[in-house]
């Protein structure tokens, strides 16, 4: 049986509406600001620009690496309010997102002069490969580090857009799509680390990487993509607060989106 498309709450289709307008201005406006907090060392605030890859399952055409729907029996988009950044699964935000998933991030969308705040809670898709974050070290009370592991919590069920949703598919489709060159990032060594500390020179690296095993060239290059792959991780931002100020028009408005129950959203205007 086909799925239903779930029915998104207004603030998506505004973000969208709004993401479309600014591309057609400036490419870059596609990356915002995440703020994290580092658990292991004292609640310290962390914050780096990433970029949107789009809501789970918002996608344009087949045969790009996933089997999951497209769209519902009545053309809906069969896709969530949940929204998508790529990252390597060994890097210092990863660990942090599984110490502590809270997060904010900060979007200004300069063409429109919109703001958007959003606060939920991010959680990494890593591969099957690669269950615990292993890269980076963790600072002990007594000012030693210690490599700690540390499993990626993954709430499958409340992220998927709809039952029996394929999440390595959507992992794997997103590894596709990126440039040659940013695949080639996932195969690095761990990001964060000390290039004295590595033995391989940066410039002997692989500079791309083909879109999947299947189309590399030669045993070497099929194993640099494996290894690509395994590094390679989703972040799936579960909003629960949307914080929408419009700068653009006059007198300037803003517009706070709450969900408290995991389901139903309020929508109130604020003073700016
Ligand atoms: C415009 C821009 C977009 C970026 N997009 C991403 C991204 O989508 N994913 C990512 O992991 N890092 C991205 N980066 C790099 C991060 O900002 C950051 O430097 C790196 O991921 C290390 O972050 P961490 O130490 O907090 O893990 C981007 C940087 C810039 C300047």
């Amino acid at each position: 049986m086909t799925p239903t498309a779930k029915s998104l709450p207004a603030w998506v289709d505004r973000l969208r509406d709004l993401l479309t307008a600014n591309m057609k201005e400036n490419k870059d406006l596609i990356s915002y600001a995440l703020a994290t907090t580092s658990a292991s060392d004292a609640q310290q605030p962390r914050v780096r620009y990433v970029v949107h890859r789009g809501f789970v399952n918002e996608r344009r055409k087949d045969g790009d690496g996933s089997h999951n729907l497209i769209q519902d029996e009545s053309g809906n988009d069969l896709i969530s309010d949940k929204l998508v950044v790529t990252t390597d699964a060994r890097s210092p935000k990863a660990r942090q997102l599984a110490e502590q998933p809270k997060v904010e991030l900060a979007w200004w969308l300069a063409a429109t002069q919109h703001q958007f705040r959003i606060v939920g809670r991010a959680y990494i898709l890593p591969s099957a490969a690669f269950p615990t974050h292993e890269g980076t070290e963790k600072a002990t009370s007594s000012g030693t580090t210690e490599q700690q592991q540390l499993s990626f919590p993954f709430p499958r069920k409340q992220l998927s857009p709809y039952d029996g949703f394929n999440w390595e598919d959507e992992r794997v489709r997103q590894f596709r799509k990126m440039s040659p060159e940013l695949r080639a990032s996932f195969y690095r060594p761990v990001p964060g680390t000390k290039l004295a500390d590595s033995d391989v020179k940066m410039e002997d690296l692989p500079q791309t990487l083909p879109e999947g095993i299947e189309e590399a060239e030669g045993e070497e290059q099929k194993k640099q993509v494996e290894q690509a792959l395994k590094n390679f991780a989703l972040i799936v931002i579960d909003a629960n607060e949307v914080d929408l100020v419009d700068l653009g028009s006059t007198p300037d408005t803003r517009t706070v989106w709450t969900c408290r129950d995991g389901e139903n959203w309020k929508e109130e205007g604020v003073v700016p």
